[in-house]
């Protein structure tokens, strides 16, 4: 294959790039343009064909078996090609960048960070010719300081994925060989040769620069005026005191869907009863369910949160047997402490159960006998490890050994921490019981399984439809299983605490828990309704969008064995639409850790003396969403000084305590001047992007979002200055009054904003500005007039106190798990033998580790990586007690 190219034409790296990928032999020849009509560079075949569109070459190149794929990659070469390159050309090849063109230039980012928000590719999670494509464009294009920076102040999402394409070996390669001036020289010399018609491409002049931002553009104000569209300006005007505001609906007693209605039904995974659950739990589960729960009531849509503790299983087992009590006696006593602590953090469940109630027991038996009826019950006699010295058999989560796929050296029997994969007991290498240490022997007994092949192809279907709208870590956990088939699983055990198993011979074996818990979603409306069914079992017509949050390790289960068992049941269940998984939360750059005492729980938190909101907030704000991330003390006081104090709190506190001196705490008249459309143009943009994100469940953006509106009203009152303006003349006093208006107006909106965050606040917020504080108000579509002229707001008050450093440095020692040193020593019988242990495993994972990093990509070693930094860790810190 050849590729003819002109000089300095970056379209010849896609070509280049793509071939590499794909292996295909080829060579470059540089040309000059004859003329115009041109198209360069074009790709000539062995056979003698030539394709001069650069997108349908590269498509030739690549050459997808994956049609779906290949509809949304042509989406975005398309969008390549007619407009990003068209109006990067238009911008900068004159040899100077022509201002007129940036919010065009602007508005097309924006539209590519949108879309790499939510993908860490342009299309699905794999690099796709879209990315090579789109990547070299701006890449070689983007060389203006003023693009740069907006990209890496704005655009997050662009950057970090032109960071990780630039770091492709291939592109680095390629971009070493070519060595492309980038900037205007790549843009004339596209401009030379182009394949679309860029002197009759019609831009619409979307606004002219006034004197005053060229002047501030002269002055190089360091920040760049945002750019309104007339469009935008139009819509302000329009809405602005257009018909008001819908109102927020209290839900009723009972909340069920309705037909024609938008109906949420919204679960958090069933914590387990027996631990008290850390901020890593909370935010994964219940605290996300709860802030996406309260954005859907804000809303108006038949929203309902159901969630309890799982509470079956042996780890409850093995706790009465730790604290001698009966699980009963486990269950009663964690359920009131997970209950207390939910309530602090002010989750506001529909409803919150449990597991071992009759409903429960009713409905697992059931639906096994539905499903063995169906045809999807196999029974095979199985090997189980038996601990003899124990004297029972060992569940999954009481043998450890070594994982079989990854050589993990601690994988439970059920799942592997080390890679995820859900192991089976018997397979781990050189198991041990992990109460007494011993190895196990195996014994058979006869088990029920799900006959998940069986199922497989209609799951398949129905997955292909919905995950769409999964979250990334969602799809990505969920990906593996459904490429590489399903095999049995089983789902009876024997053992005691659990629900037995409704037939004759086999009434001593009960369920696997992870068979019977997510039932427990069903149970538990069942609890909160007798209707239930119409939530599970909708009629017809009615449509119930199911919601369930989790942390990532609980994936499978939701993506693959619930709705497994509930599509063998056969009975038209609501199959979960949005799994929303997030990756998890470390601890001061460590893992929480109740036996270590590292970490803060949810009953700690309550004796910190910080607001269960801050909390709220801060857990939003690091919740993590698409990385694991991490909770650390420092950042938690500066957040909670910068963003909520100074911002946040700085505004709404500025705005009311001014009305309050100068207007006798009444809302005055609003005429809304140029200034004051522009600011509520931006901040319908956020706006927009908050709902955008809360109808996607990514708390943390919109949190995002609610900040910024309130950085945005800062620097408003800033340059606007109602404090001189209403010492001024007659016009300087009505201006006055608009922009104190207009800025309570905004904190108005606030309150609704930040609601779902923080209702204690919210509600606070709603009484000082005089407003109905048993609501928290709608959360609107629009930008319009919420408090009109004349509205008496209440008495101003500072909505947080300030953390200091010192405070948090206590804090951080305090849970640090440093006390803890003298119990852990005392229970680990001999730390001697662990840190010889250790090192013998450190060694076996580094070769394991220097084996995969020969030949193996990064994908597959870096959890290796991570294995092996997380067993020097621990050993150092066997040493350091020592
Ligand atoms: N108890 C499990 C955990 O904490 C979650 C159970 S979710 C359910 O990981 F779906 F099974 F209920
Ligand atoms: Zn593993």
């Amino acid at each position: 294959m050849i590729i003819f190219t002109n000089d300095n034409n970056p379209n010849v790296l896609k070509l280049v790039i793509v071939s590499k990928v794909k292996q295909h032999s080829y060579t470059v020849k540089n040309v000059a343009p004859k003329d115009s009509s041109d198209k360069l560079p074009f790709l000539k075949l062995p056979c003698g064909t030539k394709i001069d569109s650069v997108s349908a070459a590269i498509q030739y190149l690549w050459s997808n078996e994956n049609q779906e794929i290949d509809i949304f990659v042509n989406q975005w070469l398309e969008w390549d090609s007619t407009q990003l390159q068209p109006t990067l050309i238009a911008f900068g090849s004159s040899g100077s960048y022509d201002n007129s063109h940036k919010p065009k230039v602007w508005s097309l980012l924006n539209n590519l960070n949108l879309r790499l928000s939510s993908n860490k590719f342009l299309v699905e999670n794999d690099l796709t010719t879209a990315d090579v494509s789109i990547w070299v464009t701006l890449w070689m294009t983007v060389a203006a300081t003023d693009i740069i920076n907006k990209i890496q102040t704005e655009f997050n999402y662009i950057e970090e994925w032109m960071k990780n394409m630039e770091q492709l070996s291939i592109v680095q390669e390629t971009l070493n060989e070519f060595k492309i001036e980038r900037g205007f020289k790549s843009l004339l010399s596209m401009n030379a040769v182009s394949w679309f018609p860029v002197n009759s491409y019609n831009y619409e002049k979307t606004r002219k620069l006034t004197n005053n931002e060229e002047n501030q553009s002269n002055a190089s104000k360091e920040k760049e005026l945002e750019i309104i569209t007339p469009q935008e300006i139009e819509s302000i005007k329009k809405q602005w005191d257009s018909p008001t505001p819908l109102s927020m609906i209290q839900p009723p007693h009972t909340v069920l869907p309705k037909k024609g209605e938008r109906n949420i039904l919204i679960t958090s995974a069933l914590p387990y009863v027996n631990n008290v659950p850390h901020l890593g739990n909370i935010i994964g589960c219940v605290l996300s369910a709860d802030i996406f729960a309260r954005y859907c009531r804000q809303k108006n849509y038949n929203t309902l949160y159901i969630s309890g503790t799982d509470e079956y299983g042996t780890a409850t087992e093995a706790k009465a047997f730790q604290e001698k009590m009966t699980p009963k006696e486990i269950c009663d006593k964690y359920f009131d402490i997970h209950n207390d602590i939910y309530r602090w953090f002010n989750i506001g469940f529909d409803y919150f159960g449990r597991t071992t109630t009759t409903e429960q027991t009713e409905i697992v038996q059931n639906m096994f006998l539905k499903i063995k009826s169906e045809g999807y019950i196999l029974t095979d006699s199985i090997d189980q490890l038996f601990c003899e010295s124990c004297q029972k058999f060992l569940a999954d989560r009481f043998v450890e050994g070594l994982c079989p796929r990854c050589k993990y050296p601690d994988a439970r029997g059920d799942q592997c921490d080390g890679c995820g994969h859900l192991v089976n007991a018997t397979e781990l290498i050189n198991p041990r019981c992990k109460i007494c240490s011993k190895t196990p022997i195996i014994r058979s007994s006869t088990q029920f399984f799900l006959d998940l092949p069986k199922i497989e192809s209609k799951l398949r279907n129905w997955a292909s439809e919905v995950k769409k709208g999964w979250s990334s870590v969602a799809r990505s956990v969920a990906k593996p299983w459904l490429r590489d088939g399903l095999k049995p699983r089983c789902i009876t055990r024997d053992l005691k605490w659990g629900i037995p198993v409704p037939l004759e011979n086999y009434r001593n074996k009960v369920f696997y828990v992870w068979f019977d818990a997510p039932l427990g979603y069903i149970s538990i409306t069942k609890k909160y309704t007798d209707q239930y069914e119409q939530w599970w079992k909708p009629e017809n017509d009615v449509n119930v969008n199911l919601y369930q949050f989790m942390a990532k390790d609980n994936v499978p289960f939701h993506a693959i064995m619930f709705p497994a068992t509930l599509l063998a049941a056969n009975q038209n269940h609501v199959l979960v639409k949005h799994i929303m998984a997030t990756e998890y939360l470390n601890y001061e750059d460590t893992k929480f850790s109740k036996s270590r005492g590292t970490g803060v729980f949810g009953n700690d938190a309550k004796e910190t003396n910080i607001p269960a909101d801050v909390w709220r907030f801060y857990l939003a704000y690091i919740r993590p969403e698409t990385q694991d991330s991490n909770f650390n003390w420092l950042d938690l006081a500066t957040k909670v000084n910068s963003e909520l104090l100074n911002t946040f709190g700085n505004f709404v506190n500025r705005a009311l305590v001014f009305l309050e001196n100068n207007f006798a705490s009444q809302i005055p008249e609003i005429k809304l001047r140029d200034e004051d459309v522009n600011l509520l143009a931006l901040i319908q943009r956020e706006l927009t992007q908050y709902n955008a994100s809360m109808e996607e469940a990514k708390m943390r953006d919109a949190l995002r979002h609610i900040l910024t509106i309130s950085k945005l009203g800062n620097q408003y009152m800033q340059s606007q200055q109602p404090w001189v303006q209403i010492k001024g003349n007659d016009n300087d006093k009505q201006n006055a009054k608009t922009v104190i208006g207009l800025s309570c107006n905004l904190v108005c909106l606030l309150s609704s904003l930040i609601a779902p965050f923080m209702p204690n606040i919210s509600r606070n917020l709603r009484s000082q500005l005089g407003i109905d504080a048993s609501t928290y108000g709608y959360i609107p579509e629009k930008v319009s007039i919420l408090l009109s002229s004349g509205h008496k707001v209440g008495k101003p008050s500072p909505l947080f106190t300030k953390i200091d450093e010192k405070q948090v440095e206590q804090l951080r020692i305090k849970y640090s798990g440093q006390q803890q040193n003298e119990i852990d020593q005392k229970s680990e019988s001999c730390p001697e033998h662990d840190i010889s242990s250790l090192e013998s495993l450190i060694m076996k994972q580094g070769n394991i580790v220097r084996e995969l990093k020969k030949k193996e990509p990064k994908t597959v070693w870096q959890p290796q990586v991570k294995i092996l930094l997380d067993l020097k860790e621990k050993l150092s810190n066997l040493q350091k007690k020592k």
